[in-house]
This record gives structure tokens, C-alpha cells and sequence, in this order.
């Protein structure tokens, strides 16, 4: 496991879900941007392997993951990178609600084989970098992030993009960033500052060395006007609960996805 020791620290010093991409303060801008060039650098492309795909993960529930997602993404996308941002937190899909995308169908709908197309949704915050929402909330996400299909998908998408940008639910709630990590090319630890616990970050690296995956290295999220206390950490408690999602019975047919790609411009289907 080759693991950086200078971990990327990124403070938006505010936990206002509203602040990302072009709305970031400078500093925020700055030390996102420094995580792109510390990531470039670690994942090296060449001729045969142009696409690098990238999951971020943490050891609990609201570290920052899917900020931290959705603005490396923005980034990438901003030093003309080809970019796909997967929600491949199919429990608790975040970034489709803010960037104001319709969340299916999407990952989870083509996982279970309902389409063979994959929409990637413009992002409409920068013109590089694309979405591929989470879909419909499944029963087994854990079971369809580890499949085979998801493989195929990768590897297609990665035909269309420079940089694959997975956001995963947290290692030490449930199996899926484990199961994922053997398609990545590296994966982001997310570890934010006074909340996780040197107890917990250990547990799940033991996870993730166990599972044999490549860590790249860690971003520290939170600042000092982030402190413990201040802010009520959601639960993950929801995870598992099967019962709290919505049943597969309403997923959207194929003829729907199809319908909702013709009337989109700028959408991009991929077929696999
Ligand atoms: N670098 C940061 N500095 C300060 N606040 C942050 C930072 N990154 C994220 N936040 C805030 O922390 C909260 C949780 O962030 P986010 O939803 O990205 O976490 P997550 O790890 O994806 O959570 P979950 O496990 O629920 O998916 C949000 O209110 C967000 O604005
Ligand atoms: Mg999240």
C-alpha cells in the first residue's frame, strides 16, 4: 500500500453545503487545487493508461467525502481534464441534490441492468466535468459496486474521460469502498480534523490494506472554526436499514432513460 504521508488539507471553514466549485474562497480554491497537482503527481499517466480512476473514502459518516468529490472534480475539470464524478454513494446520494441533477436513473439503474446506457449529466458548474448520479436507492449496493458490471463500466467510462472521481460511503459503516477499491487506480482517505478518531482512520486502513488496496493518500478536512460539538455529525445508523430505501418495483424503465437523453442537450450516453 504506497501511502503519502503529507496529507492535502483543505478547510472551507464553513460547513455550508452551497460552497463549492466557482463559490469557494480563495484558500479553499488554493488547497483543492494543491490536492489536484498532489494527485496528478501520484498517479502518473502514460500512453496505455490515459484515465485515472480515483475513490474517496473515510473512516465515518460525514468527513467530507462528497465535498471533497465534487470539488477535486471541479478542478480537474478546470486544468481541462476530461472528468466524471460517479455518486457512488448509493445510500446517502449527495451531490445530485446539489448540483441540482436528477438522481436516476443513474449508477444504480444500470448496475442492476435495467439500462445499458449510462447518462453523464453536464454538471452546469463547469463544462469539463460531467455527473453520473447514483440512481434510484437500492436494496444491495454493496453487491452491485463489487460486480462485474461495475468493472465494465470503469472500463468504458474510462474511454471517455481523464479522471474518474468514485464518491463512496465510509469504510468503517460498509462493505462498498472496499469492494470498489479493486477497480480504482488509488484511493483518497478523508479524514477531518478533531472528529475521527486515530482509532477509527487505523481501522479503516487495516480494511483497505486488507482488501489490497492502493491508498494515494489522506486530505484533512474541518478547521479550528470546524470544532467538535459545533456541528451535529449524521448517523450512519441509515445504512443497512434496507426497509428506509425505496423499493426497486418503481426503477425507471429503459424507455424512460432513453426519453430523458433526447430531451437533454448537452447529456452524454455511454453505452456499454
Ligand atoms: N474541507 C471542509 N471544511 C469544512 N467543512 C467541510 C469540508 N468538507 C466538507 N465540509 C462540510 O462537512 C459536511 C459534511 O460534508 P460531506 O457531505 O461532503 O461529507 P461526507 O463524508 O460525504 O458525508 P456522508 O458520509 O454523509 O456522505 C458538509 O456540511 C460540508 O459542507
Ligand atoms: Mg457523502
Amino acid at each position: 500500500m504506497a501511502i503519502n504521508k503529507n496529507p492535502t488539507s483543505v478547510s472551507l471553514g464553513s460547513d455550508d453545503k452551497a460552497v463549492f466549485g466557482k463559490n469557494l474562497g480563495f484558500a479553499a480554491s488554493e488547497a483543492y487545487r494543491l490536492l489536484r497537482t498532489n494527485l496528478m503527481f501520484s498517479l502518473p499517466t502514460d500512453a496505455e493508461h490515459k484515465c485515472r480512476v480515483i475513490g474517496l473514502t473515510s473512516a465515518n459518516a460525514g468527513e467530507g467525502k462528497s465535498t471533497t468529490a465534487l470539488n477535486l472534480a471541479y478542478m480537474l475539470a478546470e486544468a481541462h481534464q476530461q472528468t466524471i464524478l460517479v455518486e457512488a454513494d448509493m445510500r446517502l446520494p449527495t451531490i445530485s441534490k446539489r448540483l441540482g441533477l436528477k438522481q436516476s436513473p443513474g449508477l444504480s439503474n444500470v448496475l442492476v441492468g435495467l439500462t445499458s446506457k449510462v447518462i453523464a449529466q453536464p454538471s452546469g458548474i463547469e463544462d469539463l466535468l460531467k455527473v453520473i448520479s447514483s440512481g434510484d436507492i437500492p436494496p444491495n449496493p454493496s453487491e452491485l459496486l463489487g460486480s462485474a458490471k461495475m468493472k465494465t463500466l470503469i472500463d468504458v467510462l474510462s474511454k471517455n474521460a481523464d479522471f474518474i472521481v468514485l464518491d463512496l460511503p465510509p469504510i468503517n459503516e460498509v462493505a462498498d469502498a472496499l469492494v470498489v477499491s479493486q477497480f480504482v487506480d488509488g484511493m483518497l482517505m478523508i479524514v477531518r480534523q478533531g472528529y475521527a478518531s486515530r482509532h477509527a482512520v487505523i481501522e479503516a486502513m487495516k480494511q483497505l490494506e486488507h482488501a489490497n488496496a492502493k491508498v494515494l493518500g489522506f486530505v484533512v478536512t474541518g478547521s479550528e472554526n470546524f470544532v467538535k460539538g459545533k456541528y451535529k455529525y449524521k448517523k450512519y445508523g441509515k445504512y443497512g436499514k434496507y426497509g428506509k430505501y425505496g423499493k426497486y418495483g418503481h426503477s425507471h424503465s429503459y424507455g424512460y432513460a432513453q426519453a430523458v437523453a433526447e430531451e437533454n442537450s448537452g447529456q452524454v450516453d455511454i453505452e456499454l
